[in-house]
């Protein structure tokens, strides 16, 4: 059986991989900050040489959009020269590297109107996006056995996601003022995890585009939040600039997940229904009864409603 090493095991990837593996019995290993860091040759190669994994999984990266503006130097060493690293010693080990990439490598004005698939050309339009899409370059050029799976919105288990965001900010404020102006997909860490290892075991290599299926707006993903889970929250539809962030981001960046699913023949589930599902499993009881569903949810974030 394959054996496994992941970066950035403790991010809400890599966690879902560590536990994907461990209920499969995979044999896996996994590392983050501060005991192996990307950027640091000797400590990658260190634990190569102990584990001697057949594919690494890269899910360690510098994933802050708006401080990559003021600190482009520390978003570059993780996300291109770590990712230079993992190249040079995944060629060294004939080991395969899988890597994540993302949406925000497109500038959000397609030439022509649609999702974005594999063949439409990068042009970020801010730090963060510039510094992932050359650390895609090097893979591309240097490896020949690689994944690279470019993701968006990504949501899991704990607290760097806009669903925790918005629940949090839901707790203290009556009115939420989210954007209606940014689209993209909504993609769970499940999903991910799930197809990437299949993809895997099904030996594809190159780039693919994953994410759920279908589009939304910052706005609609909110108010679909609150729906499913029967909370009473007044959200009003505002711009991306009226929130002045630091770094610009695409207005319309959803991509197409057509190709991933074609080579797996595979249906990937409507992102409405994807969240409903992970919803349900973090926050609702259904053993529950109706006036305790979110009993969890309150105890965890103490919500308030209307
Ligand atoms: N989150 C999204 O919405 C989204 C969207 C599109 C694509 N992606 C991509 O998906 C992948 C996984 O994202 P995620 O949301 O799981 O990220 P995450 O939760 O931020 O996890 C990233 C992990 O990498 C660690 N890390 C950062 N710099 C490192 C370094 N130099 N060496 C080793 N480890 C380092 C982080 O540690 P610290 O926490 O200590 O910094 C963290 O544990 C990334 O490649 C990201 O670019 C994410």
């Amino acid at each position: 059986m394959k054996k496994y090493l992941i970066f950035g095991n403790e991010g809400q990837l890599g966690k879902e991989f560590s536990h994907l593996l461990t209920n499969a019995e995979i044999e896996h290993y996994g590392y983050d900050l501060p005991a192996v860091d990307l950027f640091n040759y000797a400590q990658i190669d260190s634990v190569i040489k102990r584990h001697e994994p057949d594919i690494i999984i890269n899910c360690a990266a510098f994933n802050n959009v708006d401080l990559a503006e003021f600190e482009y130097e520390a978003a570059y060493r993780t996300n291109v020269l770590g990712v230079d690293n993992l190249v040079r010693l995944c060629e060294k080990n004939d080991i395969k590297l899988v890597h994540f990439s993302t949406d925000y490598v497109f500038n959000g004005i397609k030439r022509f109107p649609g999702l974005y698939d594999e063949d439409d050309i990068p042009d970020p339009v801010n730090n963060y996006g510039r510094t992932k899409l050359e650390g895609e370059k090097l893979i591309q050029e240097n490896l020949e056995n690689f994944l690279i799976f470019r993701l968006s919105w990504l949501y899991g288990k704990g607290e760097q996601n806009f669903i925790h965001k918005l629940l949090t900010w839901a707790k203290d404020t009556k009115i939420l003022k989210i954007a209606n102006d940014e689209l993209s997909v909504p993609t769970s860490t499940r999903l991910v995890a799930e197809i990437s290892l299949k993809a895997i075991n099904n030996n594809l290599t190159g780039l693919f585009h994953l994410t759920n299926t279908g589009y939304a707006s910052r706005f609609d993903w909110a108010k679909e939040v609150f729906e499913i889970m029967e909370i009473k929250q007044i959200i009003y539809p505002a711009k991306v600039l009226d929130f002045a962030l630091p770094a610009k981001r695409p207005n319309f960046s959803a991509m197409s997940n057509k190709k991933i699913a074609e080579k797996l023949q595979i249906e990937i589930p409507f992102w409405k229904d994807e969240l409903a599902r992970f919803l349900k499993a973090q926050f609702i009881d259904d053993n529950l009864p109706q006036e305790h569903k979110y009993k969890r949810l309150k105890n965890e974030i103490g919500f308030h409603e209307l």
